[in-house]
C-alpha cells in the first residue's frame, strides 16, 4: 500500500505555513469587527452609533444601507441578510461592521454602540418549532415498499424517540478574511473557505459588481470540518464592502468567542422512530420523522436534511420504508455542514431503534443488525441499487480478525468479577454515500503547467483543510506524467485559475479534483509521448515516462524529463492543460424521490469497548477495533490520519461535547471551559484500524476511497457500548437515546430506578 507524507508537513511543525492571519498586510490595512444582536429575536428599534462614530481612529461602521447590491447571502434560498434590517433572529446576529485603524479600536467602538430591541418569543427547539408551524421549507419524505401493511405483519413492534445535540466545528484557524483593493472597482479576497466560488459569486452579489472583479485567493485552512463550506462567507463580504467603499484593503479575523457565537453548529436533532421485525429478526418495516433544528436561516439546512434521509437506513436493507424530515426553523445561528451532514443524525436514530428492540427482545444489537446488512442488489430507500457491497465482508472481518467471541468473554468476566467498573461492547457499521447529494455539484476542473524547466504547477478547485488534498492532488500528477515528486507543486486554490468550483466538501473533493488533475496530465502525456517517439524514433505506444526518464518498452533510454520538455518547448507543443471533470451516472429526481445519486458508498465496520466507571459515571474508551474499506488507497498513512481524526470527533459528539443554549437562545457553553472537546485522555486506549482488502472501484480517484466523513459514523458506537456498560450494571435502566452520553447522564442512568 502507498503512502506519502503530507507535503505541509515540515512548515507546519516549524510553524511556517501560512494562514489568513499570517499573511503580510499592506501598510494602509483597516481592521474589522462586527457588531452583532444581544438578543435573540425581536425589532430593532433604535441603534445608535454616535459615539463608536466619534471615537478616534474608527472610519466607517457599515450597516444594511451601506449595500450597493443585495443584502442577501442565502445560498439555498434567500432568506439570510448580511446585516439585520429591522428584525434580528438569532443572538450573535451581524448588525454592523465596525472598520478602524486598529483591532483595539474597534473592539472599544463596539462596545459604546447602544441598541434598543423590542423583544419576540424565543424559539430554541426544533420541536417547538414544529409545534408552531415554524419550518424554513417543506418537509420531504423518502418512501420504499408500504410500511402501513408490513408494520400489520410484524412479529414485533417498538417505537421511541432519540435527540442528537449539535457540535462546535472549533476549527483551530477561526473564521478570517483579508480584502485588498486592486484596479478598476476590482477586489482580491485571501479567505479562509470551504467554498472560493460560494465568496466570490455571493460577494458579487451583495457589491452588486461582476463576478470576474472578485478574485478569491485561498492558500489553506486550519480545518473547515463544514463550517467553512457556506459560513467563511459572511466575513469575506463584509471586508469586500468597506474595501469598496473605502479604496483601502481591510482584514477580520474572528476571535474565538465572536466566532463560537456567531456562527451556525452541527444540527441538532429530535427524532421519532418505529421500527418493525419478524421471528427472524429481520427488520421489515422502518419508519422516521427527523426534526432538524435549522436555526434562523436556510443555509444548508435542506441538503443536510436531505442527507439524513438518504442515510436513514445506514447500511441495512429494509423492504419497508418511510422517513420524513423537516427543516424546523428556530431563533439559533443557522446552523451548518458538519463532517457527515446528515447523516450521523440519520444513522443514530436507526441504530437508537435497534437497540430498543435488542433491549425488549433481552438480545445484543449485534444479532440484529448481523441478519440486516446489505447485500449486493438491495434497494436503498431512495432507489439506488447498492452495488459492490462490502457491508457483510467488514463486519465480518472485524468479528474474525478481532476475535470478537474473545473480547465479549474478556469483557463478561471482567463485569462479573467488578462491582464498581462495568465494561460494554458494541458494534457499529456504516454505509456512506459519496457525491453531493445534489447531482449538479459534482464537477472539478484542474489546470497543469509544466514549466520549461520541467517542474510542474498544479492548481485546482480543492481546498486544502488538512484532509491532505494537495499531497493527494500531488500524488496523481506525479503518477501520471510519471515524474518525482518534487517537481510538483500545488498551487493556492484562486477563482482566476479555477473557476465556477463547488465547496471542498462531501467527501468528495480528491476525487472530483483528482479526476481533473488526471485527464489533464493525461492530455499533456499524450503530446509528450508523441515529441518523445519523434526523437528516440520508436512507436508512441512503447514509450512511457517512470521517475524523471524516458522508458522504451521497458528499458530506460537516454531522454531525460528535462529534455523531452525543452525539446516540447523547441517545438511549440503546449505545456499547459485545462480539464474537467464530471461524475457520470448519477442522477437524481426530487419529483419521486428516487434516483442513484452516490457513485458509491464507503462501508466499514467498528468494535468499541468501554469501560464506565460506576461509582462517578466517568468512563473510558479502552478501544476501537475498525475493518475499513478504503477501495485502493493512494495514501494509506493519510487516510488513517482521517479515519482517527473523525473517530475523534464522533466520539466526542456522542460523549461530551455539549452544546447548550438557555431559553433566551444564548449560547452557554461559549468558551471552552464549559464546552469540553476530546483530549489525549478521553481518546480510545487504542485504535486498530485494518483496511479491507478489495478491488477498489473505478469511480474514485485511482481506486482511492473517499474517506473524509464516513469514519466519523463509527463514533456512533461509543454511545451503545457506554449504554450495555451502564445497563449491566443496572438492570433497571431504561434505555434513552439523548446524546451526548455525558458522564453525568451516565450517573443518573447508573442510578435510576
Ligand atoms: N480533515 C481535516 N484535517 N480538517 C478538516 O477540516 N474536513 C472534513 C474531512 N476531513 C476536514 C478533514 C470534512 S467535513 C470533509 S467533507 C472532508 O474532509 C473534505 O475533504 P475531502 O473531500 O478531500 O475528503
Ligand atoms: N455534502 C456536503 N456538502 C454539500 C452537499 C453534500 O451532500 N450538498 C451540498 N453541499
Ligand atoms: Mo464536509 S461537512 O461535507 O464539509
Amino acid at each position: 500500500m502507498k503512502t506519502m507524507q503530507n507535503i505541509d508537513s515540515f512548515t507546519h511543525v516549524r510553524g511556517e505555513s501560512l494562514f489568513v492571519d499570517d499573511i503580510s498586510i499592506r501598510q494602509d490595512t483597516l481592521f474589522g469587527l462586527v457588531f452583532d444582536s444581544p438578543k435573540a429575536h425581536g425589532i430593532i428599534k433604535n441603534v445608535d452609533y454616535s459615539k463608536a462614530e466619534k471615537l478616534e481612529g474608527v472610519v466607517k461602521i457599515f450597516t444594511f444601507k451601506d449595500v450597493p447590491g443585495e443584502n442577501q447571502i442565502g445560498g439555498i434560498l434567500p432568506d439570510e441578510p448580511l446585516w439585520a434590517e429591522k428584525e434580528v433572529h438569532f443572538w450573535g446576529q451581524p448588525i454592523a461592521f465596525i472598520v478602524a485603524e486598529t483591532e483595539s479600536i474597534a473592539k472599544k467602538a463596539r462596545q459604546l454602540i447602544e441598541i434598543e430591541i423590542e423583544e419576540l418569543p424565543v424559539i430554541t427547539t426544533a420541536k417547538e418549532a414544529k409545534s408552531k408551524g415554524s419550518f424554513i421549507n417543506a418537509p420531504r419524505t423518502f418512501n420504499l415498499g408500504d410500511t402501513k401493511e408490513a408494520f400489520d405483519n410484524c412479529d414485533y413492534i417498538f417505537e421511541g424517540e432519540t435527540f442528537s445535540n449539535g457540535q462546535e466545528h472549533l476549527y483551530l484557524e477561526t473564521q478570517g478574511c483579508y480584502a485588498i483593493p486592486q484596479e478598476n472597482g476590482s477586489i482580491k479576497l485571501i479567505s479562509s473557505t470551504q467554498g472560493p466560488t460560494a465568496v466570490q459569486k455571493i460577494t458579487a452579489r451583495v457589491l452588486g459588481v461582476a463576478m470576474h472583479k472578485i478574485e478569491v485567493d485561498v492558500i489553506r485552512l486550519g480545518g473547515g470540518f463544514g463550517g467553512k463550506e457556506d459560513q467563511a462567507t459572511p466575513w469575506a463580504v463584509m471586508t469586500a464592502v468597506a474595501v469598496q467603499h473605502l479604496n483601502r484593503p481591510v482584514k477580520y479575523i474572528l476571535n474565538r468567542h465572536d466566532d463560537l457565537r456567531m456562527t451556525g453548529k452541527r444540527h441538532p436533532y429530535s427524532s421519532f422512530f418505529k421500527i418493525g421485525l419478524n421471528k427472524e429478526l429481520k427488520i421489515v418495516a422502518f419508519e422516521a420523522e427527523f426534526l432538524q433544528n435549522a436555526g434562523a436561516a436556510a443555509d444548508l439546512s435542506p441538503a443536510i436534511a436531505e442527507r439524513t434521509l438518504f442515510h436513514a437506513t445506514n447500511s441495512y436493507f429494509v423492504p419497508n420504508v418511510k422517513t420524513s424530515v423537516y427543516s424546523c426553523k428556530t431563533n439559533l445561528p443557522p446552523n451548518t455542514a458538519f463532517r457527515g451532514f446528515g447523516g450521523p443524525q440519520g444513522m443514530f436514530v436507526i441504530e437508537s431503534a435497534i437497540a430498543a428492540a435488542a433491549d425488549n427482545l433481552g438480545i445484543d444489537r449485534k444479532y440484529i443488525q448481523e441478519v440486516n446488512l446489505l447485500d449486493e442488489n438491495d434497494e436503498f430507500s431512495y432507489g439506488q441499487i447498492a452495488t459492490q457491497v462490502e457491508a457483510r465482508n467488514t463486519w465480518f472481518s472485524a468479528k474474525e480478525k478481532f476475535e470478537l467471541e474473545k473480547i465479549e468473554k474478556e469483557v463478561a468476566s471482567f463485569n462479573k468479577t467488578n462491582e464498581h467498573f462495568k465494561k460494554g461492547v458494541s458494534l457499529m457499521p456504516i454505509a456512506f454515500g459519496i457525491s453531493f447529494t445534489n447531482t449538479a455539484m459534482n464537477h472539478a476542473r484542474a489546470l497543469v503547467h509544466i514549466y520549461q524547466d520541467g517542474s510542474v504547477g498544479v492548481s485546482t478547485g480543492a481546498v486544502e483543510m488538512g484532509q491532505s488534498v494537495n499531497t493527494k492532488m500531488l500524488q496523481v500528477a506525479q503518477e501520471i506524467l510519471g515524474i518525482s515528486a518534487g517537481k510538483v507543486k500545488l498551487e493556492t486554490t484562486n477563482t482566476t485559475r479555477v473557476a465556477n468550483t463547488s465547496p471542498s466538501a462531501a467527501s468528495s473533493t480528491a476525487d472530483l479534483n483528482g479526476k481533473a488533475v488526471k485527464l489533464a496530465c493525461e492530455k499533456l502525456l499524450e503530446r509528450l509521448v508523441n515529441v518523445a517517439a519523434n526523437i528516440l524514433q520508436e512507436e508512441e505506444s512503447v514509450i512511457s515516462i517512470c521517475n524523471d526518464l524516458i522508458y522504451v518498452a521497458d528499458k530506460k533510454s537516454s531522454l531525460s524529463w528535462e529534455e523531452l520538455i525543452s525539446q516540447a518547448m523547441l517545438e511549440r507543443v503546449a505545456l499547459s492543460e485545462n480539464a474537467h471533470y464530471a461524475t457520470p451516472v448519477i442522477h437524481f429526481d426530487k419529483t419521486i424521490e428516487k434516483g442513484h445519486p452516490f457513485a458509491y458508498h464507503v462501508y466499514g465496520t467498528a468494535i468499541t469497548i468501554t469501560t464506565v466507571d460506576c461509582i462517578r459515571g466517568v468512563y473510558e474508551i479502552d478501544a476501537v477495533k475498525i475493518v475499513h474499506d478504503f477501495g485502493k488507497s493512494m495514501n494509506i498513512g493519510i487516510d488513517l490520519g482521517q479515519v482517527e481524526g473523525a473517530l475523534a470527533q464522533g466520539i466526542g459528539w456522542m460523549t461530551m461535547e455539549e452544546i447548550s443554549y438557555d431559553s433566551n437562545g444564548r449560547l452557554l457553553s461559549n468558551a471552552l471551559s464549559t464546552y469540553k472537546v476530546p483530549d489525549i485522555f478521553s481518546a480510545p486506549k487504542t485504535i486498530d484500524t485494518i483496511p479491507l482488502e478489495t478491488a477498489g472501484n473505478g469511480m474514485a480517484i485511482l481506486k482511492s476511497k473517499a474517506v473524509g466523513e464516513p469514519p466519523l459514523m463509527y463514533g456512533i458506537g461509543t454511545y451503545f457500548a457506554i449504554q450495555n456498560a451502564v445497563k449491566s450494571f443496572n438492570k433497571d435502566y431504561k434505555l434513552k437515546f439523548h446524546a451526548p452520553f455525558t458522564p453525568e447522564k451516565v450517573l443518573m442512568a447508573l442510578y435510576e430506578k
